[in-house]
């Protein structure tokens, strides 16, 4: 077999179907806006991925799956103009709070998501599209192939590497089977048959995490779980528990056995 006769798309859809939790949907993601709000804005991931964007004054971002604003926001104050684009509602009013706080003027909104029709809801080419963590689509090469069309300038992708945020361990203390689905590595692939060779990085961060207390940090944890029974929500408070430990000035840290892994993918796009 050739390199070249890899359907690099076939294979991430394969790999996408075998993980082990269901795809998050609009409501998934509306009910967690708030608490996802709470924990992304102004964190750790948000400082490293504008340090590694490295933003230019003379800028304008489309932000795919802004979320609640956690690089729309901070670009904002970096950039001419951000439009950003999420398809669940919860998230983009979580957005506006923060737009209207920081008194921002060039940031817009736009409720669509990865598979409408960009065109019609009016969102022109902007200099450098983005999409972190949002790559939630059924077909990857084809959202990878939009953002080039939309990009003047440069695409950024943050992409999973292993299991991502998912902990492994989680999995296995409530006895199910973990299957992380496909990484960063199908998308680079992708891109590579595309003819386009990105640059690449990596973030790490979140080994540790901060909670205001036990119940919250349990709530922090069961996201990760589709369905948690009866009998497994003792054993997802076990994993908690052995993981816990006090902070001085109150509250709690969870320690995970490994930080959470991330991809920063980002190309030039030749006019
Ligand atoms: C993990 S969050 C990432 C948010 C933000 N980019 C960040 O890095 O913090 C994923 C976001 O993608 C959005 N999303 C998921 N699928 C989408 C789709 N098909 N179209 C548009 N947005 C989508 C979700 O609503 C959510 O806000």
């Amino acid at each position: 077999m050739r390199y070249a006769d890899i359907d690099w798309n076939m294979l991430w859809q394969q790999a996408r179907q075998k993980k082990s939790w269901k795809g998050k949907k609009k409501k998934d993601w509306d009910r967690r806006a708030a608490s996802f709000a709470k924990r992304n804005l102004g964190s750790d991931f948000s400082d490293l991925c504008l340090q590694m964007i490295h933003p230019d004054p003379s800028w304008t971002v489309l932000d795919v799956g802004c979320g609640p604003g956690t690089l729309a926001i901070p670009l904002a104050r970096q950039v001419k103009r951000v439009t950003a684009m999420d398809f669940s509602e919860q998230m983009l009013a979580e957005l506006a709070l923060r737009v209207k706080e920081a008194e921002l003027g060039n940031i817009s909104s736009v409720h669509a998501s990865w598979r409408d029709d960009w065109q019609e809801h009016g969102i022109e080419r902007h200099d450098v599209v983005v999409a972190a963590r949002s790559l939630a689509v059924d077909d990857l090469g084809a959202a990878l192939a939009k953002m080039v069309r939309w990009a003047k300038k440069e695409v950024i992708v943050v992409d999973r590497v292993g299991p991502g945020p998912f902990d492994p361990d989680l999995f296995a203390a409530l006895g199910r089977p973990f299957e992380p689905g496909p990484d960063f590595i199908f998308t680079v692939n992708i891109l590579f048959q595309m003819g386009i060779t990105p640059s690449l990085d990596y973030l790490e961060f979140d080994l540790q995490r901060q909670y205001a207390d036990r119940h919250e940090a349990i709530e922090g944890c069961s996201w990760m779980v589709d369905d948690l029974s009866e009998a497994e929500r003792p054993r997802l408070e076990q994993y908690v528990d052995e993981r816990l430990s006090a902070n001085q000035g109150g509250g709690v840290t969870l320690t995970r056995k490994k930080p959470v892994k991330w991809a920063f993918i980002r190309w030039k796009i030749n006019e």
